[in-house]
């Protein structure tokens, strides 16, 4: 008997024991379930009101349409707000697959989430999320009116009996917030966005999403692959001087792993692990919008990998890079003004490129507009968007080889708005860069995937030829993963796996003389090995090290946790990075 075998013989043996003592009454894994980010809002500050909106059970859940309840703007807490948090509170009753969810208000997205694999009964976890930047569509409820709070969570009782219930809540507060810098109350260090230029969030947000919402599917609109674009038609006013669309975006079907595909593979359907996808298109994507069918910008997605992905131990008790807030997308369309202010309707349309079935997208349209004006004039100046250079090269011998892709982009775009501020040029600039390699080694045993997904973007105003302000991103997200697999017959496998992942950030924002950068680095290291049968795990071990490290001029905070076996073995916080050593 060859070692891996009798290993995994061994293993199995012990399957049934593990798998009860996993689903025993007593838990042995930590049942809080972590996501080591830095908190909207830093403890010992109160809230001014809270305001429970949503309390609903998730049991069988596929097909139905959201959960949905009326709201009341709190009377004792009138807009304006200095910050606005939304906290999700879920617990499972018991073992069950993890899911995408969304939160909506009255039809506008404002989380999406991944809900963690449950691995014992009583898990779990909080979601907060600075929710600010929305506080247009919670404002127009001021004087008594009502909103609607929506959520879905599609879950199956078919498989597993965990029920999700969750509860919704909206903390409004007022007052200076003494020791929260501007950017984090931009929420700026959560992931990329351009906001940090506008101070105040938008005085209007119109849905990009399915109007039938509340009945059908849920507001999230299916792109099915890379030619199908959703178009909805809004008309915006005609004295918006500022618009960013905000995509949201989770992959699903034959696009769950969509970072780890390679070009072309022979060792498609290979059992039992479907850690790369038995899809032949790479690891290429792009989310993009348009207006009346015309492109306007896109981005390569960050990869959040969902807890069921690589080795689901290595996301219990702590969640994957993004996957409790999962990232949105912002673009620019301020140099597009000038084709939506004649008052019509106009299509934006979403898609993402090299798509494979299928992607939930929906979007926000956030608008600025001129109180000042009753109409601002705009017009397009530059449009620079050439296809995307794109190497592509697969050499396949049998089960092994190697794939790879190279693709660079770059947008500029500068468009010019006159309103009651004066004549602003708005110029938009991005550079893209995607690395994949993907090599299989070992008659297909053995994987290595490599993903780097780098950004540059800017955003600078200008009057005239005096530079008003700027806002520089700068993005980069490096993936490996190794994985060595044995399989035994009776769709059993075994199989080891090493991750590293991260998310870097730095934003630059400019306004005079004056500038601000801030840092966010997110780091996981994961290494273990776990026993599937019939592609679901019935035993693993993991080990993850996660670090958080957010810095600005005036702020650094860090938080380290270490999990290992389900357990949390290391979790420390520091407000002030004083007890770190920098590596
Ligand atoms: C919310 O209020 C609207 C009317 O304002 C009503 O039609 C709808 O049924 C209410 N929804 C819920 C979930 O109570
Ligand atoms: C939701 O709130 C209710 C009280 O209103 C509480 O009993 C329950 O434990 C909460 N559930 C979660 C998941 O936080
Ligand atoms: C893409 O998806 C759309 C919408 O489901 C469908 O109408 C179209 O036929 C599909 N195109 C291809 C090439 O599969
Ligand atoms: C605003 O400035 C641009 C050049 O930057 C010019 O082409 C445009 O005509 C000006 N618009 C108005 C209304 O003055
Ligand atoms: C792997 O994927 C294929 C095609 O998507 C599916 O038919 C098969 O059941 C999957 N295998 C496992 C073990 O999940």
């Amino acid at each position: 008997m060859h070692p891996h075998q009798l290993y995994l013989s061994l293993l199995l043996a012990c399957m049934a024991t593990f798998t009860y003592a996993i689903a025993g009454p007593i838990p042995i894994v930590s049942l809080e379930q972590l996501d080591p980010t830095l908190p909207p809002v830093l403890s010992g500050q109160n809230p001014t009101c809270s305001l429970v909106v949503l309390e609903q059970d998730f049991a069988d859940t596929v097909g139905s349409p959201p959960a949905s309840a009326n709201y009341t703007e709190p009377r004792d807490c009138p807009f304006p707000w200095t910050r606005v948090v939304l906290e999700l509170s879920i617990s499972a009753s018991d073992l069950q697959k993890d899911r995408v969810a969304a939160v909506w208000i009255d039809g506008s997205e404002v989380l999406r989430t991944a809900t963690p694999r449950p691995m014992a009964r009583g898990a779990f976890w909080r979601v907060h999320k600075d929710i600010t930047r929305y506080a247009a569509l919670l404002r127009h409820l001021s004087g008594g009116g009502s909103g609607a709070i929506s959520m879905m969570l599609e879950n199956s009782n078919d498989f597993f009996p965990g029920v999700f219930s969750a509860n919704i809540s909206l903390h409004f507060y007022r007052g200076a917030l003494p020791t929260s810098p501007r950017h984090l109350a931009a929420g700026f260090a959560a992931h990329p966005t351009i906001e940090g230029l506008y101070h105040e969030p938008a005085d209007l947000i119109l849905p990009i999403s399915n109007p039938n919402g509340y009945y059908r599917s849920g507001f999230w609109l299916r792109i099915n692959n890379e030619t199908h674009v959703e178009s909805t038609s809004i008309t915006i006013p005609k004295n918006t001087y500022r618009a960013v669309l905000e995509i949201f975006v989770s992959y699903h079907g034959d696009d769950e792993f969509w970072y780890t595909n390679p070009l072309h593979s022979a060792y498609l359907h290979q059992p039992p692990s479907n850690l790369s996808v038995p899809r032949a298109n790479g690891a290429f994507r792009q989310v993009y919008a348009t207006i009346d069918g015309r492109f306007v910008g896109g981005h390569i997605p960050f990869a959040v990998i969902y807890p069921s992905t690589i080795n689901p131990y290595f996301w219990s008790p702590v969640a994957a890079i993004g996957a409790f807030d999962m990232p949105s997308y912002d673009l620019d369309l301020t140099p597009f003004l000038g084709f939506m202010l004649d008052g019509r309707p106009h299509d934006i349309g979403l898609g993402v490129r090299d798509a494979q079935p299928y992607w939930l997208v929906s979007a926000n349209l956030h608008l600025w507009v001129d109180a000042w004006s009753d109409s601002v004039q705009a017009g397009l100046t530059e449009y620079i968007a050439p296809p995307i250079k794109m190497y592509r090269n697969a050499e396949w011998r049998d089960k092994d080889g190697e794939s790879e892709i190279d693709a660079e982009g770059l947008l500029r775009f500068t468009g010019w708005v006159s309103s009651s501020k004066g004549n602003l040029t708005t110029q938009v600039r991005q550079k893209i860069k995607l690395k994949s390699q993907v090599e299989i080694h070992n008659r297909g045993s053995t994987t290595q995937i490599e993903l780097q997904n780098k950004e540059r973007m800017m955003v600078s105003i200008q009057k005239g030829h005096q530079p008003l302000g700027r806002v520089q991103l700068l993005m980069e997200a490096p993936l490996q993963v190794q994985t060595s697999m044995v399989s035994a017959a009776g769709g059993a496998a075994f199989q080891k796996s090493r991750l590293y992942h991260q998310l870097m950030e730095m934003v630059t924002l400019s306004e005079g003389q004056a500038m601000t950068t801030s840092t966010l680095t997110d780091r996981q290291d994961a290494e273990g090995s776990a026993l599937t049968h019939d592609g679901e795990p019935v035993w693993g071990s993991g080990s993850t090290k996660s670090s958080y490290r957010y810095k600005d001029e005036s702020t650094c905070y860090l938080r380290s946790v270490n999990t290992a076996g389900g357990v949390v073995m290391m979790d420390t916080k520091s407000a002030s990075c004083l007890a770190v050593v920098d590596p």
